[in-house]
């Protein structure tokens, strides 16, 4: 049931807040400050490579979780997308572990590729949404996110919940590795614990959001900017974008704008750059600035401090709380999740069932 929602994915855009605590909860210790993660019967200290493999948003939240695995755990990750990954015939080293990431557990591609892995020796662990799918029963290790049933075609709320599990896990993998100490493990609980109010304040935005819409329903071509562990939202963002409103978007890395896609600029294309304050800012604003020397019209989505240091010159801003960087990911997932869906409700498309689109995969 929609409830007060116009939509699903409205709907389940505001849930994030409770799905992400809700999810939380299964991979946390607030009292303890720990991590917890289900009972494992494998040596997690004992895995020195990681193979992730996912489709579409839930790709995307790979992505993420590769910066987080590398930098906490120094765990080299490989990440593909699933149509792609069998046929590179990819180097499994024995007692690797594979992670698929799926809110339906049903994608074709992902589960051949889950199977796959299992013929290769591989560990097989899986974040899944919906428990009674395929591969939550054919993983070693389920990972459940608890997002309730999301039925919009685009992805929002389970991608947050992947984040929020993703990031639980990374921390395990560097507690078991030695790779960090008691201090550096209760700040990282005590960040994602503070994800669901920041969540919540960036839902206070909607209206603003709600109110720009009309600045890029008529544009032709959107770009997304990013740069770290932001970059992958950037790429989500697009995909949003692309999916719900018709509308062209191509999600860049920051840095590589000037290695080709600058040429695109001009005022009719809206750039949005995703540019929380953080060790990552001033690169991500020269970025930004190079774009606007170029007539390109930016849409700022930063804190408080971001946007009164480099928000002058923006057609728009959308304000975000200071966030520690690594729920950054997390919090930025809604401004652009509500920037895709008040352009197409504006334009009228049909939000939860986007032409040409399933909710689930299920061929390859
Ligand atoms: O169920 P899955 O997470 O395996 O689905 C993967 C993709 O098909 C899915 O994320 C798709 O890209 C969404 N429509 C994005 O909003």
């Amino acid at each position: 049931e929609k409830g007060n929602y116009r939509h699903f994915m409205q709907k389940e855009i505001f849930e994030q807040p409770t799905v992400v605590a809700q999810t939380l909860r299964s991979y946390l210790r607030p009292v303890e400050q720990q991590v917890a993660l289900p009972q494992i019967d494998f040596d997690i200290s004992a895995i020195d490579r990681i193979t992730l493999v996912a489709c579409g948003t839930s790709y995307y939240a790979g992505m993420v979780a590769k910066y987080w695995f590398e930098q906490f755990a120094r765990v080299p990750v490989d990440i593909d997308f699933a149509s792609e990954f069998r046929y590179r015939d990819p180097v499994l080293s024995e007692g690797g572990l594979a992670l698929f990431i799926s809110q339906s557990g049903e994608t074709a591609d992902t589960l051949a590729a889950l199977r796959h892995c299992r013929e290769q020796g591989q560990v097989i662990a899986a974040v899944v949404n919906v428990p009674t799918s395929s591969m939550a029963r054919e993983a070693d290790l389920l990972l459940p996110t608890h997002a309730g049933p999301e039925i919009g075609v685009a992805s929002t709320k389970a991608f947050t919940c992947q984040l929020a599990v993703l990031a639980a896990l990374a921390a395990h993998f560097a507690v078991k590795k030695g790779r960090l100490s008691r201090e550096e493990e209760a700040e990282i609980v005590e960040h994602l614990l503070e994800a669901p109010a920041c969540l919540n304040a960036a839902l206070d935005h909607d209206d603003d959001i709600a109110s720009m819409a009309h600045l890029i329903a008529p544009a032709r071509d959107v770009l997304y900017l990013g740069r770290g562990a932001d970059f992958p939202l950037a790429l989500e963002g697009a995909l949003k974008l692309k999916e719900i409103s018709y509308i062209h978007a191509e999600g860049y890395a920051a840095g590589e704008m000037k290695h080709g896609p600058i040429a695109l600029i001009d005022e009719n294309v809206p750039v949005i750059v995703l540019a929380p304050s953080g060790p990552l800012f001033e690169k991500t604003v020269s970025n930004m600035q190079e774009v606007q020397a170029r007539g390109g019209q930016v849409v700022l989505i930063s804190d408080a401090e971001g946007i009164a240091q480099a928000g002058e010159d923006c057609i728009a801003t959308i304000e975000m709380p200071k966030v520690h960087p690594l729920i950054a990911p997390l919090v930025y997932a809604v401004p652009v999740q509500l920037l895709a869906y008040h352009v197409a409700v504006a334009k009228g498309t049909d939000v939860d069932q986007p032409r040409n689109l399933a909710k689930s995969v299920t061929v390859e």
